[in-house]
């Protein structure tokens, strides 16, 4: 198996603008405003208990122009894939059906795909987890829009951890969005995270029955 790129010590004098640059994979997913350049998303099928990473492997070789195998992901000590490439970073997410996958060039990208089901715990999970802001505005909520207004900052947060990488463990409530012109902003973080301002958000419905969010700031 030929690594897409040879090891550090190896590839020294070589400047990653010797590489092809990354191309657009399907099937991409239509944003309204597009994605801006080098960030892209994915929705592939996928069987709820079986492994991600191979699609995801596929999907990043066709990105990268390589065969699948000639891809190489590893992960950090919390589970984070690391993809082995100078300016691309992956980020992928599964449920149900689904499998969210995005990649942003110069970026640091998580994604967070949930199905939509009633959740009877939404407030008792928001009050347990939720910075005291957010918890206000899901009790603000008319009870038939809570359910959707929970997934919707679950999935905010989850992105930002996971483009983060310390996931849930992190700890929910020390990122805090608000809804503003009807989208999530994230207004405060702990310092860990950068600031704020540093991230950017875009909440998207991938396919009928999920809520997804995907989030990135520079690398
Ligand atoms: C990462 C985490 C947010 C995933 O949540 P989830 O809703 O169950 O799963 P999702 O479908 O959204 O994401 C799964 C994908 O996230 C990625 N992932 C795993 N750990 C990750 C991390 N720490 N940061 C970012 N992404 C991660 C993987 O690609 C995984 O895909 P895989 O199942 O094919 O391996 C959650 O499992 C978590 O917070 N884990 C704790 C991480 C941690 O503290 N680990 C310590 C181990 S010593």
């Amino acid at each position: 198996m030929t690594p897409l790129i040879p090891p550090a010590a190896e590839a020294a004098p070589r400047g990653y603008f010797t590489l092809p640059p990354p191309r657009a994979a399907k099937p991409m997913l239509p944003f309204d405003p597009p994605l801006p350049a080098g960030l892209q998303c994915a929705w592939l099928a996928h069987r709820p208990g079986e492994a991600a990473e191979p699609a995801v492997r596929a999907w990043l070789g066709d990105r990268l122009g390589c065969p699948p195998e000639a891809v190489v992901l590893s992960r950090d000590a919390r589970g984070r894939p690391r993809l082995e490439h100078p300016a691309l970073d992956v980020n992928w997410s599964h449920s149900g059906d689904g499998l969210l996958v995005a990649s942003g060039e110069g970026l640091r990208v998580g994604i967070d795909l949930e199905r939509v089901h009633a959740r009877v715990r939404a407030l008792e999970l928001a009050r347990r987890f939720f910075a005291a802001p957010e918890l206000d505005w899901l009790e603000a909520q008319p009870p038939a829009a809570r359910d959707t207004a929970f997934l919707r900052l679950w999935c905010a947060k989850e992105a930002v951890l996971k483009a983060h990488g310390h996931g849930l463990a992190f700890g929910l409530h020390r990122l805090v969005f608000v809804e503003r012109d009807g989208a999530l902003h994230l207004v405060e973080t702990a310092s860990a995270l950068g600031h704020a301002d540093d991230w950017t958000l875009r909440e998207f419905v991938p396919h009928a029955g999920y809520r997804a969010a995907l989030a990135w700031r520079r690398a």
